[in-house]
């Protein structure tokens, strides 16, 4: 049996200036330990990234970018390659729903990010996670199973131990109408699924040590419960992330997890 770390990942998306991302910081700093069985993420927007990679301790808080483009270099206008970054962060977002819903990024593309991610040693945290209609039709399985087998075409078992999974269903994600959070029964089943996958892909002893968090609508009053799911090994939130109190009391409700397999 092996202990295993708890991961909480702040999504921000789209939000705060550097200088409102700073004080955030300052204000989470205060209230959050360095702890060694929890791992607090936060994935503030790019412009931030520098700024805060300065003010961090890393034995508390590490870093992840919310998104960049899989080259390392070169005429791309407007986009920031992994190698740019690589300095500022450990953590990469990959394949979240609002890139492959709004922005159109397509599994090849979220292949390309992970394997980016991976030649410039960050962990990317692939996301995956049905649709309401696909959920509604039955292919919930399938969906999870199309976006593993996409997202993960360019992993090499070597490299398959760098990765993390977010089960994210699109529906249960606050930024969609009618969005309303999963329940614990979907979510097991789900990790179930994609360590299913995972073993077919990869082996046994790789789905039962890949990391799968799960993320939607999770909240301060929720996430204690979400957390108690056998297999599932964090919390990727959005909106709670922005609210300092709402923040640090998952972090705390993590640090009682103690995850064993
Ligand atoms: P939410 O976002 O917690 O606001 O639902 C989660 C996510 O988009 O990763």
């Amino acid at each position: 049996m092996m202990a295993r770390k708890t991961y909480i990942i702040a999504n921000w998306k789209m939000n705060f200036t550097p200088g409102e991302a700073s004080l955030y910081l300052h204000r989470l700093a205060d209230k959050i330990p360095a702890m060694r069985n929890v791992q607090v993420v936060l994935a503030p927007s790019l412009i931030s990234l520098q700024t805060l990679s300065l003010q961090i301790n890393r034995r508390q808080f590490k870093l992840a970018a919310q998104n960049f483009y899989w080259r390392d270099y070169g005429a791309y206008t407007g986009e920031v390659s992994v190698s740019q970054i690589r300095g500022f962060v450990d953590y990469a977002i990959v394949g979240h729903s609002e890139r492959r819903y709004v922005f159109n990024e397509s599994d090849k593309d979220i292949a390309q990010k992970v394997a980016a991610a991976i030649r410039n040693g960050l962990t990317p945290v692939l996301c995956i996670g049905e649709t309401a209609t696909e959920r509604r039709n039955g292919e919930t399985n399938s969906a999870i199973y199309s976006q593993l087998l996409g997202g993960l075409s360019e992993v090499s078992e070597e490299d398959i131990n760098k990765v993390i999974i977010a089960y994210e269903p699109v529906w249960a994600i606050s930024s969609n109408k009618n969005a309303r959070p999963a329940n614990p029964s979907d979510i097991a089943e789900a990790q179930r699924v994609i360590r299913h996958q995972i073993a077919k892909l990869y082996g046994e002893a790789v789905a039962l040590d890949i990391p799968i968090l799960y993320g939607g609508s999770v909240s301060k009053d929720t996430a204690a419960g979400y957390l108690d799911i056998a297999g599932i090994d964090g919390l990727l939130i959005g909106g709670a992330s922005l609210i300092a109190d709402s923040f640090c009391a998952i972090v705390e409700s993590a640090k009682g997890k103690y995850n064993e397999r």
